[in-house]
């Protein structure tokens, strides 16, 4: 007899299988290194013993996780090992189905190289709800479950499977699930609940869901706002990103609108030659991406720099007036005066330097502390700092990395604390405020600066330690001193 409440799912399910995304190829070099082809590029995973390399013909069709466990014959660690590293190079996918055999229920897309498939115990008595950030889409004629939460995205081949799920949009024990003819499996309901698109509620708590799920981070965050921005970054996702040019099939709008039909007023006449130095600044702009690395920028240039464009400059409060709904007043807030305008008066950016080169200042991870005009240094891994740099370098297609890299880093409640809907929309107009202002300053300090239109979350939440949706890095600038300036 089975002791109610206490079912436990297994450790590994017995119908997840690994298997080769569609397009890798793995062949065997003459060194006995197995090596995956993806379109013409080659990764190599290594030499393996020959019974590893038969073994792993069968990652065509599919090959039982539970038949390669880490702890198992020295076989079984090494296609473990070799998994592992196909699954950190985006090349495998997970198939769980009701039996061992065919398509399966539900096919696991990884969405960062750090995704393996993991079902914590799950007990009847454990109550589940779908995250309010889980959304269902038809993509490429497929039903798939995805999440800005999640490692993984989940192709859902069985709409029984679907309309399973839509009855956890409110909280269902797990007991009450397992009587429904259409139980989709504790398996898949534990593989949601690793990847946060499922998540365990204390119904005695009282809480509201929204609240219930995550933490005071996580509660500020409207759905569409925290997918903008883990699909229009790098880092959380395994979408095609940047100038890939897309749409090579449509003719591209012009650079220039074509004129609305009609007389127009001309402003030439009172266009004068005589500019202004404002002017003369905005006319000299230009995104400099090459940088001359045997006079880097100094220490003092960089705080000249930051104190021109970023320091704060004054503190003020003011007690929140709710208006004259009967609510009264509200908190206290404190604000800050800088040289930049932001949405609310938020100022939620926070700068990140990543020095490379800097005269008078240690390569390395910093933040500015723009209250006090210092820099406080971070101790981050230096294969870390170096993948920022090179990201950057290779965003400008440049020949080097910049010498120094500035992040913006928003400190997200600040701004959603007190928007709606509008909330990373006003942080993205903000960073395109203070963009300007660095390009400006670089350009009157006869120092060079670059753009940057793509960050990685991921790697900045680990540089940082910080969950990426409580501070993450929304734009970025490369500054130098320019090549040609010699
Ligand atoms: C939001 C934004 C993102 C940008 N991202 C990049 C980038 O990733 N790589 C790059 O080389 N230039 C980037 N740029 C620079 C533009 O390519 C550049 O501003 C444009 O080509 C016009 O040239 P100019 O700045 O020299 O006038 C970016 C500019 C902006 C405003």
């Amino acid at each position: 007899m089975r002791a109610s409440g206490t079912k436990r799912t297994r450790a590994v399910p017995t119908t997840l299988s690994a298997r080769l995304t569609g397009q890798v190829e793995l062949e065997t070099n003459a060194s006995g290194e197995i090596v995956a082809s993806v379109e013409g590029y080659l990764e190599n995973l290594g030499k393996f013993s020959a019974r590893a390399v038969e073994r792993a013909q069968g990652l065509r069709s599919g090959l039982l996780l539970g038949s390669f466990e880490p702890d198992g014959t020295d076989t079984d660690k090494e296609v473990h090992l070799l998994v592992r590293r196909l699954a950190r190079r985006g090349l495998v996918e997970y198939r769980l189905g009701r039996t061992s055999k065919g398509d399966g229920d539900v096919v696991i897309e990884p969405q960062v190289p750090s995704y393996w498939p993991r079902t914590p115990s799950l007990a009847s008595d454990d109550v589940l709800v779908l995250s309010r950030f889980a959304y269902m889409r038809q993509r490429a004629g497929r039903l798939v479950l995805e999440s800005p939460r999640a490692g993984a995205l989940f192709k859902i081949c069985d709409p029984r499977i679907a309309a399973a799920l839509a009855v956890l949009c409110a909280p269902q024990p797990i007991k009450r699930l397992r009587r429904r003819a259409d139980f989709p499996g504790l398996d898949l309901l534990a593989l949601l609940v690793d990847s946060q698109i499922l998540f365990k509620i204390d119904t005695a708590d009282g809480k509201t869901l929204r609240a219930a799920e995550g933490n005071e981070n996580l509660v500020v965050w409207d759905f569409h706002d925290l997918l903008f921005h883990t699909r229009s970054t790098e880092g959380r996702h395994a979408n095609p990103i940047g100038g890939l040019y897309p749409h090579l099939g449509i003719t591209p709008p012009p650079a220039v609108r074509p004129p609305w039909p009609g007389e127009k007023l001309s402003l030439r006449r009172f266009s004068t030659e005589a500019a202004s130095p404002a002017a003369d600044l905005l006319r000299a702009r230009r995104s400099i991406r090459d940088f001359d690395d045997e006079r880097p920028i100094t220490l003092a240039e960089l705080a000249r720099f930051l104190d021109r464009t970023a320091r704060i400059q004054s503190t003020w409060s003011s007690r929140l007036d709710l208006g004259g709904d009967g609510q009264g007043d509200g908190p206290m807030l404190m604000y800050t005066v800088r040289p930049y305008p932001s949405g609310g008066s938020s100022y939620e950016l926070e700068l990140y330097l990543a020095v490379d080169k800097c005269e008078g200042l240690e390569r390395g991870f910093y933040h500015y502390d723009a209250g006090d005009h210092a820099l406080a240094p971070i101790g981050a891994r230096t294969a870390e700092l170096d993948a920022m740099l090179n990201g950057a370098e290779f965003a400008m297609g440049a020949p080097a990395p910049p010498q120094v890299l500035i992040t913006m880093a928003a400190r997200f409640g600040r701004t959603s604390w007190k928007y709606s809907s509008i909330a990373y929309s006003l942080i993205l107009k903000d960073v395109g405020v203070l963009l300007q202002t660095f390009y400006l300053m670089a350009t009157d300090m006869e120092l060079g600066g670059c753009a940057i239109g793509t960050t990685n979350i991921d790697l900045f939440a680990k540089m940082i330690g910080t969950e990426l949706h409580a501070e993450g890095p929304v734009g970025q600038f490369a500054l130098g001193r320019p090549r040609t300036q010699r």
